[in-house]
């Protein structure tokens, strides 16, 4: 019989908790002089975060410098890169970590140098780029950042272990990637994935609020984000729950969830943009480590959630794009979810997603052929 999610969650606990007390027993690696300080046990962990001085990265760099990512237990080096313009604003997120006094974090390298950045690096979370605008499509600002990935792609070929883990924010998220991984021939298509956790929180959070669960987000789990994120990524509630039992039968509304339920989440940043006149920051930086986090600590038993990854084509979706599938992930590796059912209208909104992505894909490589003239 499968250990209920509790279960689970009550033994993993044990068991770091044991591992925490016996290592920092033996082996204290923070350079301290006592034995046992009593606080870490573990290597420190190197995170980069590119637009360290944007929006997003003021958000996220409490969230890892805080031990959310890697552990309570686990030291944090940072490295936040940001271009010139912004070095004076970086300054400041660099004082405001240093007054933050975070027991975790070892060492903070600001820099405007890729290859300084690279260097060493567990996981990137790369959401330097530029943000779009109200009344603009994610793919509008493709111009500007695709110029970005592929600088990126080159250095992290250049100076990165090719056992990082990437996570790609900026937008267009998923064609980024693609046009990253072109650039960086040698790190793993497999370390390269793009955010749509935030669209899948979205969903979480929107199923929770119609149906009035209680738990609120916390009770509903499965819900997957299939393609691109953009207009025409796919919310399918059909394989979620909602307090234990089935969305549809916990929504009570098929055409709400075929509907509203879809296009709600598909506009939610465009309606973050409209109310904020910015582009969501702080629900961003909490998908994102969301998504790492998955990815490095695993996935809890039963639960499945959406990543942008480079798939074997399933489900339809297009090789050498990076397509949003549902997985689960175990020691330090994600694995798409196989054999789910999938409703002809899902099947022909995902095929709409893919279309997009192989369109947007030879944008991108139209627009930095342009920029090589
Ligand atoms: P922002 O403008 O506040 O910050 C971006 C930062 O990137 C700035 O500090 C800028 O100087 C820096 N930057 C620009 N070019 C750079 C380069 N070549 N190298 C390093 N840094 C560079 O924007 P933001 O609100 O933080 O959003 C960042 C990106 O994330 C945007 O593209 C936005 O559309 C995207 N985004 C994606 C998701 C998602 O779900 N995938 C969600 C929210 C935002
Ligand atoms: C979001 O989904 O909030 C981000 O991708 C920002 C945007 O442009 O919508």
């Amino acid at each position: 019989m499968r250990r209920s999610e509790e279960e689970v969650r009550v033994l993993r606990e044990a068991r770091e908790a044991l591992l925490a007390f016996y290592f920092s027993d033996f082996v204290c690696l923070c350079g301290c002089e006592s034995h046992r300080c009593g606080r870490e046990d573990m290597a420190a962990k190197t995170v980069l975060i590119t637009g360290a001085a944007g929006q997003i990265g003021y958000s996220l760099v409490p969230l890892v410098a805080s031990g959310q990512l890697f552990g309570e237990n686990v030291p944090v080096n940072l490295h936040l890169l940001d271009i010139e313009q912004a070095q004076g604003v970086l300054g400041g997120v660099v004082m405001e970590i240093e007054d933050g006094a975070y027991p975790l974090v070892r060492k903070v390298v600001a820099t405007t140098s890729m290859a300084e950045a690279c260097k060493d690096v567990d996981a990137a979370f790369l959401v330097g780029g530029f943000p779009r605008l109200a009344g603009m499509e994610r793919k509008d600002v493709m111009a500007k950042n695709v110029g970005i990935f592929q600088s990126m792609g080159r250095s992290l070929n250049e100076h990165a272990s090719p056992e990082i883990k990437v996570l790609v924010v900026a937008n267009p998220a998923n064609t980024n990637a693609s046009i990253l991984r072109d650039n960086a021939p040698r790190i793993p298509a497999a370390n390269i994935t793009a955010m749509t956790r935030l669209d899948h929180n979205r969903a979480l959070g929107m199923l929770a609020k119609k149906t009035g669960v209680e738990g609120g987000a916390s009770a509903v789990r499965n819900v997957i984000i299939w393609g691109n994120h953009s207009s025409t990524q796919v919310p399918d509630a059909d394989h979620a729950t909602v307090g234990g039992q089935p969305a549809r039968a916990a929504v009570k509304d098929d055409a709400w969830l075929e509907s509203e339920f879809v296009k709600t989440v598909q506009q939610r940043g465009a309606a973050v943009i409209a109310a904020r006149k910015l582009s969501s920051a702080m629900s961003a930086a909490n998908a994102a480590v969301d998504h790492m986090r998955s990815w490095v600590r695993g996935t809890a038993a039963g639960e499945v959630v959406s990543m942008g990854v480079f798939g074997n084509g399933q489900y339809g979706s297009p090789k050498d794009v990076c397509f949003s599938l549902p997985c689960t992930c175990a020691g330090g590796k994600w694995t798409v979810v196989e054999g789910l059912s999938v409703s002809e209208r899902v099947a022909g909104l995902m095929k709409l997603s893919a279309d997009e992505l192989i369109e947007e894909k030879a944008l991108a490589l139209q627009c930095l052929a342009e920029m090589a003239k």
